[in-house]
């Protein structure tokens, strides 16, 4: 059967692009097509190591060794355990709840904070904010076309322009509101940064008006940006934090890290998930989060994220169609006409990239990645450009 036969069941929601992709080393795919492709998508920012990364691969084979894929969370198991102990020792929380997807732990975040919260049952969410596809974390999604087909959506979501304190201010001080939630920066949306300042005002906003103040980062966090956690640059901590796509090393696995005081408003049966923290995703997330939260590895990253950025200010000079570059870390994005052709023929001359939103060609490398693959790839996505 051909490649392209073997895809005629799937349903039709995506629109994949290219060969199949057979195998993968390091930064790198290789397609049915016999070809090589650098990948700069990292699988939409989940290999943050790469493929076949030696840790990770020993960690699943550990667990499969063991013979215990699942147990369900009727039992207790050691590496969902040492995994919860290891993202509160390296972060604000004191509990983790563990699910399987970036949506499902939304779902999860905006139930905990109802419970904490009791009567009020309002969350104020941004535009240009990308939380899931579930129905819970879509009411949460500035994306109209998203959600049109669905309503009616989960009710009482407050859309906020990212900046406009005074808006969120009067928002909370009906004190209907039980939590914020944001991306520290909005990545599917077109990678926007969110400014400190803004996220240390809904940091003294939440706390003054008893709400929470929740942080997706389902796709910043674990090393993408420069430091474990992307809202470290602003200096503060939130009550909530979601995690999922680089956490388990390429396997699904997501997260709730909660403060105490959230933790001690639920109790057993608020909420589960049958998979959640099974053996095999937390050995591989364990694997995972111990290389990329190790400060040599992240140092490593911080200083690739330096050279990304003067490739990308470099070419922004030479190509005038690009209206900005910005990103931190290894997040960027490069605003210009065309995003989808130039991702288009950038695959074909053998480099994967991805667009966020029309107009923003999104550049998410594997951690992992050596400056001479980083220059290759500047190289390969320049010859794609028209203008
Ligand atoms: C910030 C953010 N939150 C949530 C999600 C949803 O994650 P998932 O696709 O694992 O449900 C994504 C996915 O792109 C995301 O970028």
């Amino acid at each position: 059967m051909l490649a392209a036969d073997t895809q005629s069941a799937l349903l039709g929601v995506y629109k994949p692009a290219g060969p199949s992709f057979v195998a993968g080393e390091g930064c790198w795919l290789t397609g049915d097509d016999g070809r090589r492709y650098l990948d700069l998508t990292s699988g939409i920012a989940v290999n943050a190591l790469g493929y076949g990364d030696p840790n990770v691969a020993a960690a699943i084979r550990g667990a499969l060794d063991a013979g215990i894929l699942h147990t369900s969370n009727l039992f207790r198991t050691a590496p969902a355990g040492e995994l919860a102990a290891w993202l509160a020792a390296h972060s604000f929380a004191d509990r983790v709840f563990f699910c399987n997807s970036g949506a499902e732990a939304n779902e999860g975040a905006i139930k905990f904070a109802r419970r904490w919260a009791g009567d009020r049952d309002e969350i104020i969410a941004f535009r240009g904010g990308f939380h899931g596809r579930t129905m819970g974390a879509l009411a949460l999604t500035d994306r109209p076309a998203y959600q049109e087909p669905f309503r009616p959506l989960m009710p009482g979501v407050h859309f906020a322009e990212v900046g406009d304190v005074d808006g969120v201010k009067a928002l909370l001080q009906t004190g209907r509101v039980a939590a914020v939630i944001i991306e520290p920066i909005q990545a599917e949306g077109g990678v926007r940064l969110v400014a400190p300042g803004f996220l240390q005002a809904l940091r003294a906003l939440c706390t003054e008006h008893g709400a929470l103040l929740m942080l997706d980062e389902v796709q910043t966090g674990l090393g993408r940006t420069g430091t474990l956690w992307a809202h470290e640059a602003a200096g503060i901590t939130p009550d909530v934090m979601t995690l999922a796509k680089p956490l388990a090393g390429g396997l699904p696995m997501g997260a709730v890290l909660v403060t105490e005081a959230v933790a001690a408003a639920l109790k057993p049966g608020d909420h589960g998930s049958t998979f959640g923290g099974g053996t095999l995703v937390a050995s591989a997330a364990l694997a995972t989060c111990r290389k990329i939260g190790a400060e040599p590895f992240m140092a490593e990253v911080r200083r690739k994220s330096e050279l990304l950025a003067d490739l990308l200010g470099a070419l922004a000079l030479r190509r005038p169609g690009i209206r900005q570059v910005r990103g931190a870390g290894l997040m960027w994005g490069i605003e210009m006409d065309d995003a989808a052709g130039i991702v288009g023929r950038a695959l074909e001359a053998g480099l994967l990239l991805c667009t966020a939103g029309p107009d923003v060609v999104r550049l998410l490398p594997p951690l992992v990645i050596g400056d001479d693959e980083l220059r290759q790839g500047i190289a390969i996505l320049e010859g794609a450009m028209e203008c």
